[in-house]
């Protein structure tokens, strides 16, 4: 990228950049590429076309080649330009936090699904809902849910204060932090064992210490350990969500988690062994994996 026979244009730094990329594992080299040159450059990924045959100043390419350093060292992208798009909404993110998945946003889509239902049936009384996002991390579930679901209570739990600092600038970012108390704890253990929540959402840490080793260096080395790994087995923290559930589920709510395929079939279990849930249908992603296993919380 030093000293370049022709002169750099945003076009030529691209496909260098793509092939350096690609040559050092990243597993979507043309994405990042452009990502991180809209971020240098100031502008919307899409303004590059346009610009394909500008030369790139100095200036540009010395803030660009220490972005491409990093990335090719295995630093994720959104922990580079500090954001991620999530269900339409753009979401700081810091290393504090995880990078939020597409395929979290199946569990948006269950809890808007059910909670609209649920308010449709709902007499004046039993209106605002109540949601808790457990282990909110940025604050995706509990932003969405407040942003997209008007007449709700949100409360949004970590462990992490450093990730409830990011969840709640996320929050005022989406004009909702007034709508969500923010609380330090592990999982709901703070909260009273009464039935106060019309729903429990999580994307629990579900990783097991023997997926831990496998995970793709991005990931494994970046991402907070506390956000991914659960123990031996994965489903450890979703064993002791379930439990504490149980009691503060109103009857007629439920709780939605998020899960891993691999362990699908052990958390429906763990559903289906309390007699207050009915196990719901596990929602599949757009990939057509299993992602979310609803606990109904039986009337009676
Ligand atoms: C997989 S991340 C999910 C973050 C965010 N909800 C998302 O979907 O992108 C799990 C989050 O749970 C938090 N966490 C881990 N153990 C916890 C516990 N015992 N109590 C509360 N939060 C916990 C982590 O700090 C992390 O932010």
């Amino acid at each position: 990228m030093d000293t370049p026979s022709d002169p750099w244009t945003i076009g030529r730094l691209l496909t260098w950049t793509v092939e350096y990329l690609g040559s050092h594992g990243a597993e979507n080299p043309q994405l990042d590429a452009q990502v991180l040159l809209a971020h240098a450059r100031g502008c919307q990924r899409i303004e590059l076309y346009a610009a394909y045959t500008e030369s790139a100043s100095d200036e540009l390419r010395t803030k660009f080649r220490e972005l491409v350093k990093r990335r090719a060292a295995g630093t994720p992208v959104a922990y580079l330009v500090g954001h991620r798009e999530f269900y339409s909404l753009d979401f700081e993110v810091t290393p504090d936090v995880l990078i939020p998945r597409p395929e979290t946003e199946s569990l948006v889509v269950a809890l808007l699904d059910r909670a609209k239902l649920r308010k449709a049936s709902a007499s004046a009384g039993e209106l605002p809902m109540e949601i808790v996002d457990v282990g909110t991390g940025s604050g995706i579930l509990a932003v969405c849910a407040a942003k997209y679901l008007p007449e709700t209570r949100v409360t949004a739990i970590d462990i992490s204060p450093a990730a409830l600092a990011v969840a709640r600038r996320n929050a005022a970012r989406h004009g909702v932090e007034a709508r969500i108390q923010f609380l330090e704890a592990d999982l709901l253990s703070a909260e009273p064992a009464e039935p106060r929540f019309d729903y429990i959402v999580s994307n629990p840490p579900y990783i097991s210490s023997a997926e831990m080793t496998q995970l793709a260096p991005d990931v494994r080395d970046h991402e907070p350990h506390l956000a991914l790994c659960a123990g031996e087995a994965g489903t450890e923290v979703i064993a002791r969500l379930v439990e504490q559930a149980v009691p503060r589920v109103k009857p007629g709510g439920s709780l939605l988690v998020e899960i891993s395929p691999m362990i699908a079939a052990a958390v429906e279990e763990l559903v289906r062994k309390r007699p207050e849930f009915e196990l719901g249908p596990t929602v599949k992603d757009l990939a057509g994996h299993a992602r979310v296993v609803q606990a109904l919380r039986r009337s009676s």
